[in-house]
């Protein structure tokens, strides 16, 4: 069946699944459209607050504002309002570790009074209310342990992802100015280990914010300890009180900063504040996903990215759910481990990316066979747009054919869920995330700002501010208004291409900048470049996201080396090398093409189009009349054979 034969089909929510969904009536379309103040104020009105709200949303563009005057605490509510409410003994976190067997259970109570001593030693190191604080920590209970008590004591966390190298650390630390940074000795996946601390030291040897570091033992490895500024994790834990009240933080007080790639070299700290937030991630949790008391819930993602922070963390705790924390990756230390862990878990719902569900139809479904997935009764997608045929082999091979496909859009900057099914009672059509969730208004707008109704294809865009919205980016407000709101006045630019079908359905192209999406990790051909070019024999480099059947898209680098130096297998190795020293592993070019030269408009900017258009062997390079130089694109092809 070809791609568009697929898209034909649609389903609807099976039967069984609707008649016990949380929301089945669609009424909640309209009436959340009538008056989405109101609907949202109902939706926050399931948190715990110290204090209600004086005014629902205070919109003066490009700032806003929700739940004005309110008093919560994020920590409060994923931890002591879930045990008030009987909780206390229900399972919160299934660990698994990178070792099949390796297993850690925290019940509410128990990972409660984890947070309350952790919080108890960051106020002993200094911490205090609006003091960030870094995280560079594997997928181990203490990340979010860490988390929720920087939010119970008021302190802004920033969680920097495991795999990213001590340089993109340092530059996270130095641009927030954090005084502690929490870490492990190193930290294991699929069978290899990330040398945490030994990153750690290096990133601060030019991070002169951080007084104290706090270092978890995870597996052990010998690492050297700074006198004075480096502690154990287990030991300053065995000294603290073990009471900490949560503070009454206002609203609109920072939550976390996380930072994320955008179409400049330098990474964005986008910030999310506390009370919107909240109620966006519970939401969208309890009704996208349909969370039920008894649920085994999964995402896969790392809470490194926001998918953790908003679906492992704040939004299912928030909800009381049993979320499985997963150390590993799919093929450690067999290709079956996925499909292992949710048999042996039973686990009911699933959320991934199309990445994944594409490396794993290309090995075919005798793993899953071996498996008992019977327990699962939801899937969910994230990250990337999914093509209708990893659509349907998701649903009919993970899913069997009966749990409903979430496929979700939305962004680090959304902070939640904004496009995506409702499974009890949207249709479902593969490759489509459906219609915005309820209180959300997304629109397509042409480049000169028209607003294309109906039928078309365009520039998605957001119409009116939602609660999870991120506020600013750290300490830039300039930057946050050139890039979401320059280009549209008082609406939101995603920055993704979007079409809407003649039932109103969305379907996200990907992206209209110049951000690369590789297996659901946002990263920004400036930063590659920017690397590249540090490299002493680069002259210049260009970098491109080229489609790929199995990542969505894969980082493709052309690279003009200095005179003299010789584009061979040996260069591109160490030119990847430094792209994982500066960056990280996971922005390591897949290919590097070696050429002498680069198509520039007359002006000098590079033409990605051109390059993207021949690393995918197209013919047809579109329009070339603005090239500087039209000769280049031959003088390119001949030297595709030199790829490496
Ligand atoms: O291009 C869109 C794509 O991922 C981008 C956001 O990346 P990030 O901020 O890292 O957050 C990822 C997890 C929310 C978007 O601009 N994207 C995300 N979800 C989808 C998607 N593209 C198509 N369909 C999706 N469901």
């Amino acid at each position: 069946m070809t791609e568009e034969q697929t898209r034909v089909r649609t389903y609807p929510p099976p039967e069984e699944f609707a008649a016990r969904a949380n929301v089945r009536d669609a009424g909640i379309y309209e009436e959340a459209a009538r008056d989405p103040e109101a609907f949202w104020a109902g939706r926050a009105r399931r948190l715990h607050w110290f204090r209600e709200w004086d005014e629902v949303l205070r919109w003066d563009p490009p700032e806003v504002q929700w739940f004005v005057g309110g008093k919560i605490n994020a920590s409060y509510n994923c931890l002591d309002y879930q045990v008030e409410q009987g909780r206390g003994e229900k399972t919160a976190i299934i660990w698994e570790g990178d070792e099949p067997g390796d297993t850690r259970t925290l019940t509410y109570s128990e990972l409660k009074a984890e947070v309350e001593k952790f919080a108890n030693v960051l106020k002993s190191l200094g911490v205090r209310r609006g003091d960030p604080v870094s995280i560079y920590l594997p997928m181990i209970p203490e990340l979010p342990i860490a988390m929720l008590a920087c939010a119970r004591i008021g302190a802004p966390h920033s969680v920097v992802f495991g795999a990213f190298s001590a340089n993109s650390l340092r530059d996270r630390i130095n641009d927030c100015e954090a005084r502690v940074l929490v870490t492990a000795d190193s930290g294991p996946r699929g069978g290899k280990r990330t040398p945490l601390k030994a990153n750690s030291d290096e990133a601060l040897e030019d991070a002169p914010s951080v007084e104290n570091v706090v270092v978890v033992r995870r597996t052990g490895d010998d690492v050297s300890m700074v006198e004075g500024r480096d502690h154990w994790w287990h030991e300053l834990m065995a000294g603290a009180d073990p009471e900490c009240p949560a503070e009454e933080m206002d609203s609109e007080d920072i939550l976390y900063i996380l930072y994320s790639s955008g179409s400049t070299g330098k990474p964005k700290g986008i910030v999310h504040t506390t009370g919107g937030y909240l109620t966006h991630v519970n939401t969208t949790t309890d009704w996208v996903f349909d969370l039920k008391e008894d649920d085994i819930y999964w995402c896969t993602a790392d809470i490194g990215w926001v998918t953790g922070h908003s679906y492992i963390v704040y939004g299912p705790l928030s909800n009381g759910a049993t979320v499985l924390m997963f150390e590993g990756t799919p093929a450690y230390p067999a290709s079956d481990r996925w499909w292992d862990i949710i048999e042996r878990h039973r686990v009911n719902i699933l959320y991934t990316a199309p990445t994944a569900i594409r490396a794993f139809m290309k090995q075919g479904t005798a793993d899953i066979e071996k498996h008992d997935l019977s327990s699962l009764r939801l899937l969910g997608s994230v990250g990337e747009p999914i093509n209708p045929r990893a659509w349907e082999w998701y649903h009919e091979h993970v899913g069997g054919g009966r749990c409903p496909v979430v496929d979700t859009w939305w962004q680090t900057e959304t902070g939640g869920i904004m496009i995506t099914p409702l499974p009890g009672i949207t249709t479902t059509k593969p490759g489509s995330a459906t219609r915005p969730f309820p209180g959300i208004f997304a629109g397509i707008y042409d480049d000169a700002g028209n607003e294309i109704e109906g039928e078309g294809s365009g520039n998605l865009v957001i119409k009116r501010p939602w609660p999870g919205m991120l506020r600013t980016l750290y300490k830039d407000p300039q930057r946050y208004r050139e890039t979401y709101w320059e280009k549209y006045g008082d609406v939101y630019f995603a920055g993704d291409g979007a079409r809407r079908d003649e039932d109103g359905y969305f379907w996200i192209t990907g992206r209209v900048d110049d951000v690369i999406n590789v297996s659901g990790h946002r990263i920004s051909t400036a930063e590659v470049e920017s690397a590249l070019v540090g490299h002493p024999s680069v002259a210049e480099a260009a970098v491109i996201g080229r489609h790929d059947e199995e990542t969505g898209q894969a980082i493709v680098a052309y690279v003009i080396l200095e005179g003299g130096h010789e584009g061979n297998d040996e260069m591109a190795q160490e030119l990847r090398q430094q792209v994982r020293k500066v960056i990280g592993a996971h922005a390591r070019p897949q290919e590097i093409i070696f050429t002498p030269d680069l198509p520039k408009t007359r002006s000098g900017k590079i033409m990605r189009r051109i390059l993207r258009r021949l690393s995918e062997g197209q013919e047809d390079l579109g329009d070339t009349t603005t090239l500087a130089d039209p000769s280049v694109v031959e003088t390119l092809r001949a030297h595709a054979g030199g790829r490496s």
